[in-house]
């Protein structure tokens, strides 16, 4: 939507994720907005303007998962480290009891899974793929907080046989969630561009973690996290840069996304589209203040579409 308030002509914020359509740019970074807790609290209110052109919902497991012991959350200067461990009902309770409400919001849905087996992986493929109100699948192969949530991710040759192996069960979109944690993200993203994935979306979180200096543990239950919030921003710029660079297929670009102006940043680093994701912890309406700011600072630099800036990007 437009901001109202704004003189000068209407910015075109439309596009369009590998074929998904958005009526904007600013997806959620997943697991950071609990729609259907929003929905309960704000009713209908919250469809009305939901604050994301796309959503992507809480990384699924086959099985259920508890998540990682308290605390998980901790703040950090400019960031917070999270050690939450993908809680989740596991596919059979996430496909009966919280996907159809998900397919309700009134924009498309991107379901995110993660497996520890390429089994796994084409179990939820299969199982999320053939459901109605699905637009596309994240791949999450870049979870700080599960041993076998990284290594995949870590691999070139891994992340080329887990798309080779996955590729053919589904006609969704795939988009593959890619670590900041190596040395070069944009080997991973090729090599999953070349098996056939249709977007990558990074940053996940920095491994990271806090320590109590009275007791030398650390403040998180788990012992480790990952580093999320602005105090990444640069890091996830200067890999949004080096991935756009280096693949065809789109980019989601996040890591810090605060206001218009970081996600214009993202933009003219390469990425198609934004996530928010830490900034939802502290506003609600984090999407449609960075949505609304986004429109202003497209004006603000002349541009006249979001188009014109997604091809307007850095040299
Ligand atoms: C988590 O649930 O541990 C966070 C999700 C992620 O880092 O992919």
């Amino acid at each position: 939507m437009n901001d109202p308030g704004r003189s000068g002509p209407a910015i075109d914020l439309s596009t369009d994720l590998c074929g998904i359509p958005l009526a904007g740019p600013v997806l959620n970074g997943s697991g950071t907005f609990d729609a259907l807790a929003a929905r309960k609290a704000f009713g209908d209110e919250l469809l009305n303007d939901f604050p994301f052109a796309g959503f992507v919902s809480k990384t699924i497991t086959v099985e259920p998962r508890a998540g990682n012991p308290p605390h998980r959350l901790w703040e950090t200067p400019s960031g917070m480290i999270n050690s939450i461990g993908l809680p989740n009902p596991g596919l059979s309770a996430f496909c009966e009891r919280d996907l159809g409400p998900l397919t309700e919001l009134g924009v498309p849905l991107i379901v995110s899974v993660m497996a520890d087996s390429a089994p796994g992986f084409a179990e939820l493929v299969e199982a999320v793929g053939g459901r109605d109100g699905v637009s596309g699948i994240e791949l999450n192969v870049s979870c700080p907080n599960v041993h076998s949530g990284l290594i995949v991710g870590e691999q070139p040759d891994e992340i080329t046989a887990l798309l080779e192996s996955l590729r053919g069960l589904t006609d969704l979109p795939l988009i593959v969630k890619l670590t900041p944690n190596v040395a070069n993200p944009e080997l991973i993203a090729a090599a999953a561009e070349a098996a056939g994935a249709d977007a990558v979306s990074l940053i996940n979180t920095i491994k990271a973690t806090a320590i109590d200096p009275d007791s030398n543990r650390s403040w998180l239950g788990a012992g480790g996290g990952g580093l999320s919030g602005p105090a990444v921003r640069p890091v996830a710029l200067a890999q949004v840069r080096a991935v756009s660079a280096a693949v065809s297929i789109p980019v989601v670009g996040m890591g810090g996304v605060t206001d218009g102006s970081s996600a214009l940043e993202f933009i003219l680093a390469g990425a198609r589209v934004v996530a928010v994701g830490t900034e939802n912890f502290r506003d609600p309406r984090a999407g449609q203040v960075v949505r609304d700011g986004l429109e202003e600072a497209l004006h603000r630099r002349g541009f006249s579409s979001l188009a014109e800036a997604q091809a307007s990007t850095l040299s």
